[in-house]
């Protein structure tokens, strides 16, 4: 069977403004899909897989990109809670989706989470003295992208790329799985209650998502030494990672 070719199409949520009860009903059936999907222990799992001293002297410094209410990487913490460093966590979205309470969840577990608004190809063009509150000679220890890379294509997504590896010593990246099978199910998404939207853009992104050695082709071979490991992750996920040598 031929592979499905990659398709990347504007998504629905993306075009409606934060508080646009359409928006607000399909992050909803987001946080439900994870679940379903998965995500939060694909994603504690490979972050676990590095593992970081739980009592380090400085604080780990990481910056998930387009995450959306926050909700997903609050998960994520208090999977890890216990076995992980203190962490000062930025959340860089376009939209300013976090609510206060989800703040106070990564407080409570001892997280320090801040909100970054801004696009995220402004973030690229910034260059590395914008990367890092104006500090170019640091690195962010860790960049997480969830159900994120596969909005972008060509050159932007070559070049976020580019920037995650200059600014970072740890990436990983959980994105649709473009197969047939995660193209079958995201048709069913309904059943879930769903609503029109989350319905579209549920087979948007895995006609978007990817496959194989895609991402891993994109990764910049040049910038240093890196450890890197591409492939399927549950049953419709799709995972890449990548660690500096010596940094793993
Ligand atoms: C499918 S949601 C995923 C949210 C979260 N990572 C999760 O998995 O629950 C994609 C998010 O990317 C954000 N986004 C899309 N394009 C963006 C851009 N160019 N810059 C920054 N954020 C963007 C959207 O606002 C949205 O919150």
């Amino acid at each position: 069977m031929t592979p499905l070719p990659r398709v990347v199409s504007a998504e629905t949520l993306d075009g409606l403004a934060e508080d646009d009860p359409r928006a607000m009903r399909s992050r909803g059936d987001l946080r439900r899909v994870h679940r379903i999907m998965g995500t939060c222990s694909i994603l504690s799992r490979n972050l676990r897989a590095w593992s970081l001293p739980a009592a380090g002297p400085a604080a780990l410094r990481v910056l998930e990109l387009g995450a959306g209410d926050g909700s997903l990487m609050l998960r994520v913490a208090g999977a890890l809670a216990g076995s992980w460093p203190r962490v000062e966590l930025s959340l860089l979205d376009r939209q300013a989706l976090v609510a206060p309470d989800t703040l106070r969840g990564y407080a409570g577990l001892g997280w320090t989470a801040t909100p970054l608004r801004m696009d995220v190809l402004d973030w690229v063009a910034a260059g590395p003295a914008g990367a890092y509150g104006g500090d170019a000679t640091r690195r962010w220890d860790l960049i997480v992208a969830n159900l994120f890379l596969h909005h972008f294509q060509g050159r932007p997504l070559r070049e976020l790329m580019l920037a995650v590896a200059e600014r970072c010593d740890r990436f990983l990246a959980c994105e649709p799985r473009r197969s047939r099978f995660a193209l079958a199910a995201s048709h069913l998404i309904g059943a879930i209650g769903a609503n029109a939207v989350t319905r579209e853009d549920a087979v948007l992104s895995v006609h978007a998502g990817f496959r194989d050695r895609e991402l891993g082709a994109l990764w910049p071979a040049g910038e240093g030494r890196w450890s890197t490991r591409e492939g399927p992750a549950g049953a419709f996920s799709h995972c890449f990672s990548a660690a500096r040598t010596g940094a793993a």
